[in-house]
């Protein structure tokens, strides 16, 4: 299966020349060894969708409601008229801010309903991993059976991104052998619980160009959701070059 790296720009990257420079390096990835997503701020992402050659566009979030009286909100159907391919879900910068698993469900629904590919986001606190892994797995699995409940019925293509919290832009990444059996716990949870396809499981949290391939070089670790490095042109640049 090719890798999936997935650009989470969050709010690092405010002027569009900054985001035309990210693109034009992007559009110098060779893409064949591996799918390039990059998730700018809702207003870039027109012009990411104009420019974009070698790599997808994703949303870094969407509206938990279709349509009707909800100022502010981005729709999965505004982001699918836009061409837009991905939409990042569930991400623990959302749910601090107060998104329940119930509307990670709803988002999740209403994504694969407008045909785009959600990326669900889960992940344990640094209390419940300092538990140990068996802890992170119960968190996990009770995140995957509420934001996944019913779903198994669409056929469709599952991005699941293991994210531990305490690893999110904190320069501390997870041990790539602890992150192996998260994701083979995921994998497995999917497969006991119906949903027949195969689903890409990413690692995020802290990734960069250093130790990208200290995760990519297992095959159980299917990609990466990559924040702050990916906003940076030398990292990006590096982490490209390291994975092709
Ligand atoms: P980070 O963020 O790479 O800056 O740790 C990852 C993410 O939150 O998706």
């Amino acid at each position: 299966m090719k890798k999936l790296i997935a650009g989470n720009w969050k709010a690092y990257v405010n002027t569009e020349r900054d985001a035309d420079e990210l693109f034009s390096l992007a559009n110098s990835a060779s893409s064949s060894a591996f799918d390039l997503v990059l998730c700018p701020p809702f207003p870039y992402l027109e012009e990411a969708e104009k420019r974009a050659k070698q790599f997808a566009v994703g949303a870094q979030n969407i509206s938990s409601e279709k349509e009707g009286a909800h100022t502010g909100e981005v729709t999965a159907g505004v982001l699918k008229d836009l061409g837009v391919k991905y939409a990042i879900i569930g991400h623990s910068e959302r749910r601090a801010e107060g998104e329940t698993d119930e509307m990670v469900r709803e988002k999740m629904t209403l994504a694969l309903e407008a045909g785009l590919s959600p990326i669900l986001c889960v992940g344990e606190h640094l209390e419940t991993r300092k538990k140990g892994l068996n802890a992170a797995k119960d968190f996990i699995q009770e995140q995957l059976e509420k934001d996944l409940y019913k779903l198994q019925t669409i056929n469709y293509k599952l991005i699941i991104a293991y994210e531990p919290i305490w690893a999110i832009g904190t320069g501390v990444s997870d041990k790539p052998e602890d992150t192996i059996v998260i994701i083979n716990f995921i994998k497995e949870f999917l497969k006991t619980n119906g949903y027949k396809r195969e689903a890409r499981v990413l690692y995020g949290g802290s990734v960069n160009s250093k130790n990208i391939l200290d995760f990519l070089s297992h095959e159980e670790i299917d990609g990466a959701l990559i924040g702050r490095a990916s906003t940076n042109p030398k990292e990006f640049t590096a982490i490209i070059n390291a994975i092709a």
